[in-house]
């Protein structure tokens, strides 16, 4: 069975055929009638163990304009919380005649355990702070679409929380797999040591510096949630040194597309006037997410 867990482990081609699907699915959505027949027989769970506001509505979205049947699952609203387990909850899923996973969870590498126990499809929807793929295939279509050319020799900045970033490592894998030059930017304790080597991108510390070189930021919210213990000092203090405000724009005399994945920590990786003001393409990753994820799901979906 085919799976979408992470880009690490997809082809150029794979990526390609992603986001040219994403294009067709992007041009149906702008018409009168937004769904089509593509998955009428095909059932989808969207299998959520970590909160998600972008992930879950656009994926649920895509199932309902390719006319799949979806069901929605909670963790917390489950038996997971009398102590049923993750293999347990799934086949119990299956069972009902379900086709296709869509999974999000806290631990690195769930998604890749699941699919060595289960006949079904799955998309990773965000594992720990592995991979996120469909994020990363939605910013690849997003700086595609703004800048109107190919992500090959296209100056990527990704600034902020690196270490805890599943958004940054499949970025990382996607845009350097494509051909983009990749820049990681952000405190030292938010960078782990092994980056540059491992996965080929350049390593700043300056996140002026940084703004100054690229073509594209997308810029990353610190994820407190996934610190045992403070890797800097305090919110105020982050901002101060590494958040990005106006007055930066403003001084580097250059185009510069602006992107987040959100949730966005207004004032402190970004401030509102730059999240909000004309750089920014924050909105459109997330409509793009639609028709990004439509792709991934019909891609995916054995239609037999
Ligand atoms: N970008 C993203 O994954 O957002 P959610 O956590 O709200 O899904």
């Amino acid at each position: 069975t085919p799976h979408l867990l992470g880009i690490k482990d997809l082809a150029k081609e794979d990526i390609a055929l992603i986001l040219s699907t994403a294009a067709q699915f992007k041009e149906v959505l702008q018409r009168p009638v937004k769904k089509v027949p593509s998955l009428r027989d095909v059932t989808v769970v969207n299998l959520f163990f970590e909160n998600s506001t972008r992930t879950r509505m656009s994926f649920e979205l895509a199932e309902k304009r390719l006319s799949a049947d979806s069901l929605n699952f909670t963790a917390s609203a489950s038996s997971v919380a009398k102590g049923e387990t993750l293999l347990d909850t799934v086949n119990n899923i299956l069972s009902m005649k379900v086709d296709m996973v869509v999974m999000r969870h806290s631990a690195s590498g769930a998604p890749h355990f699941l699919a060595k126990h289960i006949p079904a499809a799955i998309i990773n929807a965000g594992d720990g702070i592995n991979e996120h793929p469909t994020q990363a295939l939605l910013d690849a279509y997003s700086m595609q679409e703004k800048l109107n050319r190919s992500l090959e020799g296209l100056k990527v900045a990704i600034i902020g929380d690196i270490m805890h970033s599943r958004v940054a490592l499949s970025n990382i894998y996607l845009l350097t797999k494509m051909g983009a030059d990749v820049t990681v930017a952000g405190p030292p304790t938010l960078i782990p040591k092994y980056i540059s080597e491992a996965l080929g991108v350049r390593v700043e510390y300056n996140v002026l510096k940084a703004l100054q070189w690229c073509d594209v930021a997308n810029v990353l919210r610190i994820q407190l949630e996934r610190m045992n213990q403070p890797l800097f000092s305090s919110l105020r203090e982050y901002s101060l040194a590494y958040g990005i405000n106006k007055k930066m724009l403003d001084s580097l005399n250059k185009e510069i597309v602006i992107m987040h994945p959100g949730p966005i920590n207004r004032g402190v990786e970004l401030d509102s006037d730059v999240a909000n003001g004309p750089h920014s393409i924050i909105l459109n990753q997330v409509e793009n997410g639609v028709a990004v994820r439509m792709a991934a799901l019909y891609l995916l979906a054995d239609r037999d």
